[in-house]
């Protein structure tokens, strides 16, 4: 059983995930690098490893209970506790679409992973989160969750799934008073979703996340950070 610090990272094995979960294993973190497909997870793991540390790679889909309860089973066989969650896999399914043109079907496959998902790893990891002196959960939620200022219509069914997400940290952060629970808008990245004309590099976006896993004082809960600092809901 390890002694060192654990966080899973989910949907680990490429863009905003990959960054954070590379530089968690520099900082010293045993990393378990959530991914649902296999191979991309395992490569991952294995080049984390090479380079930064002790990554492992653990598969889990979000969106599938029973993957998640397996998930957490496989963990304790390596891990006797959870540091850290970073509930970071998502999809964005809907482009430009009027809010009325988004099918129940979209609306309910992009809530089952961005909002439902980060719940029901929440759930399935509680428990050996609890074993943790200090445990942490981060959402990673986006902007385009805000309800302050309203929202300017794009990719709603999205943008609804990262609002009912910060739901998810505020309730959280009320039943666990002993984590931090916290929902963070890493910017507009370069990765497969952001597109190359965001304005982050994976680096910038990683930042207060990581911040969040490694430094951030324990009393910190319950808020919706970017660039370290607090933004309204
Ligand atoms: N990029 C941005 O500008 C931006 C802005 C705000 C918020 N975010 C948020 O940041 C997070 C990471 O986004 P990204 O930009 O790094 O996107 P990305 O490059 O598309 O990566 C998304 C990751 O989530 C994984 N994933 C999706 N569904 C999953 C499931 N059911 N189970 C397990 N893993 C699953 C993907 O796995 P596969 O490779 O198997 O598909 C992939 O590893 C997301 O929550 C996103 O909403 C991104």
């Amino acid at each position: 059983m390890t002694e060192s610090r654990t966080v899973l990272v989910t949907g680990a094995n490429k863009g905003i995930g990959y960054e954070v979960a590379r530089q968690l294993a520099g900082k010293g973190f045993h990393v378990f690098i959530g991914a649902r497909n296999r191979e991309a997870g395992r490569k991952a793991a294995d080049e984390i490893a090479k380079e930064d540390g002790n990554a492992t790679f653990l598969e889990i889909d979000v969106a599938d209970n029973a993957s998640v309860i397996a998930a957490a089973r496989e963990f304790s066989k390596v891990a006797d506790h959870l540091d850290v969650l970073v509930n970071n896999a998502g999809i964005m399914m809907d482009g430009d679409d009027a809010i009325l043109e988004v099918s129940d079907d979209l609306l309910r496959k992009t809530l089952e992973t961005n909002t439902l998902g980060a719940l029901r790893v929440a759930r399935g990891f509680a428990p050996l989160l609890a074993k943790s002196k200090a445990p942490r959960v981060i959402n990673v939620s986006s902007g385009g969750g805000q309800l302050t200022g309203g929202a300017d219509g794009w990719s709603p069914a999205y943008c609804i799934s990262k609002t009912a997400l910060n739901a998810v940290t505020s309730q959280l952060a009320a039943a666990l008073p002993k984590f931090a629970v916290n929902s963070v808008c890493p910017g507009w990245v370069r990765t497969d979703m952001g597109g190359q004309s965001a304005t982050r590099s994976v680096e910038e976006g990683a930042v207060t996340i990581v911040w969040l896993a490694a430094d951030a004082p324990q009393k910190l809960t319950g808020k919706f950070l970017r660039d370290r600092k607090e933004i309204p809901w």
